[in-house]
């Protein structure tokens, strides 16, 4: 399609494949409601139990409503209320964290988080420097009430709408809505300055994630698992680094799947849950446009199953 080579996709960003939802009307939902019927079965969870559903991404099925609903409903949540989240890709860590805040307050007690993006809709296939990075997935997580300090422990979140400039959609919104004029200036696909957005995410992401670690007096060591946001394996390895972490303490799926934004860590999360244990120290981290980035403390609540 583009003037690229399996060399460059793979040295620059450490990608192999990709995964594509296909189909005539498929929308995000479609693989929302699969990871969310899927987590029920795992959880052996009645759908009927839970309170709320959030669902960060960035490829609603529609402008409204939102797709949160629109999963709650084919996937039977019939008690369920719910609303879909937007901070591009830091989107999940937001949704986990303002989940958890729900439940800390005791009025909810299952609450699902579901990260789900069909990237595929809004990349633009003549453009290389988009189209060779993203993909379409989603993940989703159950947050539960425990008093054994298990779960979202702490968090640091930021926002800075500066980096607008770098990484957005042009057109679609209420401040250019679509036309010829913005179709035929193929305005409806993501736009983004790859290698400003790559210095701002390590930086930022690395940084986030070295405050929080210190504020927990954790260390290499003791931080059983680094799970970041999976848009460049060299940003990764980048994180990786700052921290002190070795490479086979960092969840990578970068490789399989792309960068699938708002799915890329309960992507991560799922892949490796066999090997996680109750009580494990993971963090999260991830970076976004907007920009937003961030980073939360998580202890894992279950054995593998
Ligand atoms: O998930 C949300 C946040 N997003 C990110 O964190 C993404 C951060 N950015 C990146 O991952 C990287 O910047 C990219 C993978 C997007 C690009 O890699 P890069 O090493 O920063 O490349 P670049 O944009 O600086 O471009 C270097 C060269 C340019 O050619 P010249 O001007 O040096 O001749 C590009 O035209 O590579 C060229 N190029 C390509 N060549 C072959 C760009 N894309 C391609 C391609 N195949 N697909």
């Amino acid at each position: 399609m583009v003037e690229t080579t399996d060399e460059w996709i793979t040295t620059r960003t450490g990608i192999k494949e990709r995964r594509i939802l296909k189909g005539k009307d498929q929308g995000t939902s479609v693989m929302g409601i699969e990871a969310v019927k899927g987590l029920l079965k795992k959880t052996k969870t009645r759908p009927e139990e839970i309170d709320m559903l959030i669902c960060s991404t960035v490829t609603p099925d529609m402008m409204f409503p939102a797709t949160a609903n629109i999963i709650s409903h084919h996937a039977g949540l019939i008690n369920a209320f719910g609303y879909d989240m937007n901070a591009a890709c830091s989107g999940f860590i937001y949704a986990l964290v303002t989940g958890s805040q729900f439940i800390e307050t005791g009025k909810y007690r299952k609450i699902i988080v579901v990260g789900a993006d069909k990237m595929s809709s809004i990349v633009d296939y003549t453009d290389r420097s988009t189209c060779i990075i993203f993909g379409d997935a989603a993940g989703a997580v159950l947050l539960e009430p425990n008093n054994d300090g298990l779960g979202v422990i702490d968090s640091i979140l930021k926002s800075d709408g500066s980096g607008e400039q770098f990484l957005h959609m042009k057109a679609g919104g209420s401040r250019r809505p679509p036309s010829h004029e913005t179709v035929d200036a193929r305005e409806h696909y993501v736009y983004q300055e790859g290698s400003s957005v790559f210095k701002f995410a390590v930086s930022n992401m690395a940084d986030v994630s070295e405050e929080l670690a210190k504020k927990h007096n954790m260390n290499a060591d003791t931080i059983d698992w680094l799970v970041p946001h999976q848009a460049n394996l060299r940003i990764i390895d980048a994180t990786a680094r700052r921290l002190g972490i070795n490479h086979d303490k960092v969840m990578i799926v970068i490789e399989k799947y792309g960068n699938t934004t708002n799915a890329t860590i309960p992507l991560a999360l799922w892949e490796y849950e066999s090997r996680l244990k109750k009580g494990d120290n993971i963090m999260l981290a991830a970076f976004g446009g907007g920009f937003t980035w961030g980073s939360v403390y998580v202890k894992w609540a279950l054995n593998p199953v």
